[in-house]
């Protein structure tokens, strides 16, 4: 097993200047992306803008970070590089395009939007401006999520017939806590933090980059904000035949025996802000991916990866950047693709697929498959 230890800075760029980012938005992930850059040689933080004192409040004057009410004026005294979309999804078109007609490159968190619409306007408010626009993918940066799809990729499980996530467990439908209509407005998707929307939007796209495929079949049920909560599930047909599954429900108990936990070697956060050190997870992230030859489990939060094949079961080493440092790792590469100027190397148009195949989970409602055009 990896010892714990605290995670490596990322290499150092040949490039030495950092670019200036700002985070718009100072709430749970807020704090996330904040402790993350601060390790990162590839950015400068220069504002932070919420509208809320209480976040901003959070800041350690000591970090000597401007932080603003009011975004339009942080946007004009610092002009950022980058700016980091980390508010409710409702707000992101809006906010997005504040950013972008100011001159900033956008990394907008996911899911991207709440329909097809709005991010397509986001979209087109970015290339009207000439500025990129990045999906706020962080999965795709966790060590043991890109080491697994380099195995996939060199064919080290064969063919991937199957991926599936579930995260069932909690301590009764009294402990759960619906994100609200501040985050995802009455009548639309909504539920937990632990649901379809809020983080089954992650594994939609992480699904497809792992395996190099589309969706182009959905069956599933999701919650709405406002209406009691039950099992989330979603199934996934890829065009090459590949099955995607997820299944949620945080408002009924566990089955894990003692020893089924991990430990997570990252820090982790709340509400309360960031939290350093490791912990014990009952239900660690866990993604199972099964291919012909050969099948991969995949802790993320608690990077770690094993492979069972006919040679039996063994860990496979991975970088030591443990969450939240994907954080650190996605910025990173949007500062590469800027530098660089390429189109981001993830696009604002994989969360519109994200959000497609999302959107097409609650229009089945359990009933029937939806299809994807391809
Ligand atoms: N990648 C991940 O792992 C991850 C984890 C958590 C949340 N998220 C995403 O990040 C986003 C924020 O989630 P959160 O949990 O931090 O929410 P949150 O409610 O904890 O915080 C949102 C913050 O945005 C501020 N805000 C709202 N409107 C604003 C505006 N116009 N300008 C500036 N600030 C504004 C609010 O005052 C609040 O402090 C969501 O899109 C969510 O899905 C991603």
């Amino acid at each position: 097993m990896q010892a714990f230890s605290e995670p490596r800075p990322a290499p150092a760029s040949p490039i030495a200047e950092p670019m200036t980012v700002a985070l718009v938005g100072f709430g749970e992930v807020g704090v996330v992306h904040h402790h993350a850059y601060r390790n990162s040689p590839a950015v400068r933080l220069v504002g932070v803008a919420d509208p809320n004192p209480a976040r901003l409040a959070l800041i350690d004057p000591a970090d000597g970070v401007p932080t603003y009410a009011r975004l339009e004026d942080m946007l004009a005294e610092q002009k950022p590089q980058i700016a980091c979309v980390l508010t409710p999804a409702a707000t992101h078109e809006d906010v997005v395009r504040a950013c972008a007609q100011a001159g900033a490159h956008v990394l907008c968190e996911k899911p991207l939007a709440l329909s097809e619409a709005s991010a397509e306007a986001m979209i087109a408010a970015c290339r009207e401006a000439g500025v990129k626009l990045s999906y706020g993918s962080s999965y795709r940066h966790l060590p043991a999520v890109r080491e697994a799809r380099r195995l996939i990729a060199e064919d080290a499980i064969g063919r991937v017939r199957l991926l599936q996530e579930q995260a069932v467990g909690g301590t009764g439908p009294k402990a759960q806590r619906p994100m609200g209509p501040v985050h995802y407005p009455v009548g639309g998707p909504g539920g937990t933090g632990m649901g379809l929307v809020d983080h089954g939007v992650h594994l939609i796209d992480i699904f497809g980059w792992l395996i190099g495929d589309h969706v182009r079949g959905v069956f599933g049920r999701g919650n709405r904000t406002g209406e009691p909560l039950g099992v989330e599930f979603l199934t996934l047909t890829f065009d090459g035949g590949a099955v995607g599954q997820l299944v949620y429900d945080d408002g009924v108990f566990p089955t894990t025996l003692p020893g089924e936990g991990l430990f997570s070697w990252g820090g982790f956060w709340d509400a309360a802000g960031y939290h350093a050190g490791g912990q014990w997870a009952a239900h660690p992230g866990c993604i199972h991916v099964h291919g012909e030859r050969g099948a991969l489990r995949i802790f993320h939060y608690a990077n770690a990866l094993f492979l069972n094949d006919a040679d039996g079961l063994r860990q496979i080493p991975v970088e030591d950047r443990p969450a939240p440092h994907h954080f650190a790792a996605q910025i990173e590469a949007f500062v590469e693709d800027i530098r660089a100027d390429a189109a981001p190397a993830t696009p604002a148009e994989a969360g519109v697929e994200a959000l497609r195949v999302l959107l097409a989970a609650y229009e089945s409602d359990g009933r029937r498959t939806v299809a994807i055009p391809g």
